[in-house]
């Protein structure tokens, strides 16, 4: 008979093969009866969202050193915060993270359990699964699409994601176990990450190498099977990028609602079929020969980038000037910084 997956092989080999990440507690640390900071873990959960281990290692690190605690995070300005988050994309998880953490800090610490914590703003139910599971070691199921990955193949799931989450929901659930289901979590995640890779499984190194069907079966690389997505249309912009005489950039801080919310750019943003976007002021506008792309998640989004020199003690109502002084590219969301990149060569050019 063929042998049964466990969560015993896992922990082993999780034990001797875990990802240092700046955010977890190691297995031997755990052992040794350490537990992680619940606020570490729900900042790094929060980071992790829709975005790779990689990129959140120094934002993770960066912000653990600026705000160390939830109450410091809650004190802080909301234009600090968003400025740090710039780069990591999604920016209502950086406008729910301050909301969550004013929540949190006025309740005087995080909830301990899955439905106190997925009241909270910015936390569904993955995310509170993974801090139960991770800081308070709840036999919760964590899954994302690591876990989604893994089940699929170790159960040899043919039917296609999304309509299969639930059933992968259950396969997951069904191995969570009672102790170290905090590990165990990480253990997935992990496995998915490092093994069980969405190309090239490495499948002579897996713990469950032996009970995984997709493997019996030869399936495993084609699985997760997914329903083809819809291709993202493309929508046009203008960037009007213009520095004052005393180096100023004239800026828009957007509005909290909707994509960038809360976020600084540059005026004419109104993206669409046609780039209608007219000029923020009268000026002596040059447009660059080379666009600005960037993708989001539902669309590719072409900016032309237009630069202009304005003249000392220009105001424009409804803008800002940003200081040469405070301005700083790393607090540009990335298709603002983008946009920047080409002004920037452009104005070195013209002076
Ligand atoms: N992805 C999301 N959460 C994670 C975690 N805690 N460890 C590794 N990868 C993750």
């Amino acid at each position: 008979m063929r042998e049964k997956a466990s969560a015993s092989d896992l922990l082993a080999w999780y034990d001797a093969n875990a990802r240092v990440l700046p955010w977890r507690v190691s297995p031997s640390d755990g052992a040794a009866g350490l537990r992680p900071d619940p606020y570490a873990v729900w900042l790094s959960e929060v980071m992790l969202q829709q975005t790779t281990v990689a990129a959140v290692k120094a934002y993770f690190t960066r912000f653990m050193l600026l705000w160390p605690t939830v109450e410091a995070l809650a004190a802080a300005r909301d234009e600090d915060v968003m400025a740090e988050w710039a780069g990591l994309g999604y920016y209502a998880r950086a406008r729910n993270l301050l909301k969550c953490a004013r929540e949190v800090a006025a309740m005087g610490g995080f909830p301990e359990t899955r439905e106190g914590l997925q009241k909270l703003p910015g936390i569904g139910p993955y995310t509170s699964a993974a801090i139960s599971a991770i800081a308070y070691d709840a036999p919760e199921t964590v899954l994302d699409g690591n876990v989604e990955r893994v089940m699929s193949r170790l159960f040899a799931v043919l039917e296609p994601l999304p309509d299969s989450k639930e059933v992968l929901r259950g396969h997951a659930a069904s191995l969570t176990p009672l102790s170290r289901a905090g590990d165990y979590a990480q253990a997935v995640m992990d496995l998915g990450a490092t093994v069980c890779t969405p190309r090239s499984p490495t499948c002579g190194l897996c713990p469950w190498r032996a009970p995984c069907l997709a493997r019996a079966q030869g399936v495993a690389e084609t699985l997760p099977r997914k329903v083809p997505k819809k291709p993202k249309p493309t929508r046009l912009g203008i960037a009007y990028i213009a520095r004052r005489a005393d180096g100023s950039w004239l800026m828009e801080r957007r509005p909290d609602k909707g994509l960038l919310g809360g976020m600084l750019g540059w005026p004419g943003a109104a993206w669409g079929e046609e780039r209608i976007a007219a000029p923020p002021l009268e000026a002596n506008w040059q447009a660059l020969t080379e666009e600005a792309r960037h993708t989001f998640t539902h669309f590719h989004l072409r900016l032309d980038v237009h630069i202009a020199h304005l003249p000392e003690n220009t105001q424009v109502d409804g803008l800002e000037f940003i200081p040469k002084h405070a301005f700083k590219q790393s607090a540009l969301p990335t298709v603002m910084r983008k946009a920047f990149d080409l002004a920037q060569s452009a104005f070195d050019n013209s002076l």
